[in-house]
């Protein structure tokens, strides 16, 4: 089966089996079959996370598992549930309709509504975690059902268990956020405050604050329909203080965070764009004209193309800035 159309970098890979899940029992049954479950497995959603540098000699089990609904009221929270193959999007601004407010900083994110708690998936100064209530997993390990709450998803910076060990035998089935029924905007992100500002908006609804995202994302970030690309292709890296003030000494200008544990969040697009990356080629992958941290498929680019690419862009950062980044999206 080739993978091309399942994956936002649009690689050519091929899975030697394939499974589109549309109903959580066919994973139990999957699983009983003894071929199968030999076989590695790869969960994929919207395949906007990932990388295939080659075949993959297993199974693909793409989650389609729909619905979303109104689930309930937990102090002043509304619930509200989706199935793991919703599209992030469409689920957002489907909450937008309801009159809740509390996503809408996520708007316009690629991929599935079950990748979110994956990578605790962020932007414009909200996360995964900050509205996720509980995710209903299946445990490949036992064959059962359970429900995780936000305390064990154990979400960091891109990060919850199910990128560890402990989880990585756990197939997320749908999501339950708790949205605020008194809405707050979040507007700690600068270039989000300020482009409401520049619009006249002071005091925003949710669906203001959702366009004002929608129009800053498609400014900066290539549309997946259009070029091949799955978004931030590098974490920002996070150093200690005392190094991130060496690097300030010789580039004053350099973008950094501080963290509530007193290290330093550096912008990786920043450092990517310094060495001169923005814009560049490698064979048939790039860098995005618009925002050094996003990676490209020109077209025809094999996995192969991107990790060179990316390597060449690690080796000058690392040289110029003494920084190591790591890559966003999952290899395979
Ligand atoms: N910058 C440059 N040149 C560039 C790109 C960025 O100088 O080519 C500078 C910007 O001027 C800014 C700083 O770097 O001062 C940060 O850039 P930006 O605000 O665009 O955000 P980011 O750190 O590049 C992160 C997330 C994005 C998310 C945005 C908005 C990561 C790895 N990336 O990007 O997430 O949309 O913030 O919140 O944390 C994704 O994960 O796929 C993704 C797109």
């Amino acid at each position: 089966v080739s993978l091309a159309t399942l994956n936002t970098f649009r690689i050519d890979a091929r899975a030697r089996r394939y499974l589109r899940v549309t109903d959580a029992r066919q994973l139990a049954a999957a699983l009983a079959d003894p071929e199968l479950a030999a076989l590695p497995r790869l969960v994929l959603g919207g395949g906007s996370n990932i990388l295939f540098t080659g075949d993959f000699d297993g199974l693909v089990l793409h989650m389609a598992l729909p619905g979303r609904a109104l689930v309930g009221e937990r102090d002043g929270r509304v619930l509200v549930r989706a199935g793991a193959g919703e599209h992030w999007h469409a689920f957002v601004e489907w909450t937008l309709a309801q009159g809740l407010g509390g996503l809408e900083n996520l708007a316009l994110i690629p991929g599935t509504v079950g990748a979110a708690p994956i990578q605790n998936v962020g932007a414009y100064g909200a996360e995964t975690r900050d509205t996720l209530h509980a995710v209903t997993v299946f445990d490949t390990g036992d064959n059962s059902t359970r429900v995780l709450d936000a305390a064990a998803c154990r979400f960091g910076y891109r990060d919850s268990v199910f990128k560890h060990a402990e989880g990585a035998g756990l197939i997320v089935l749908d999501v339950t956020f708790a949205l605020p029924e008194r809405w707050q905007p979040n507007l700690r992100y600068a270039e989000l405050a300020q482009a409401l500002d520049a619009a006249g908006i002071h005091a925003p609804t949710p669906r203001q604050v959702a366009d004002a995202v929608i129009a800053i994302r498609r400014r900066k970030l290539p549309d997946p329909a259009e070029i091949g690309n799955a978004g931030s292709f590098f974490k920002n890296p996070v150093v200690p203080a005392e190094q991130c003030a060496r690097l300030l000494a010789a580039f004053p200008d350099l973008v950094h965070h501080a963290q509530a544990d007193g290290s330093e969040k550096l912008a990786a697009g920043w450092l990517i764009d310094q060495c001169g990356w923005k814009g560049r080629n490698l064979g048939p992958a790039g860098v995005y004209p618009k925002q050094a941290l996003v990676l490209v498929n020109n077209g025809g680019a094999g996995g192969g193309d991107v990790v060179a690419l990316a390597r060449a862009i690690q080796a000058d950062v690392a040289q110029r800035y003494g920084v190591a980044l790591e890559p966003e999206p999952v290899f395979v």
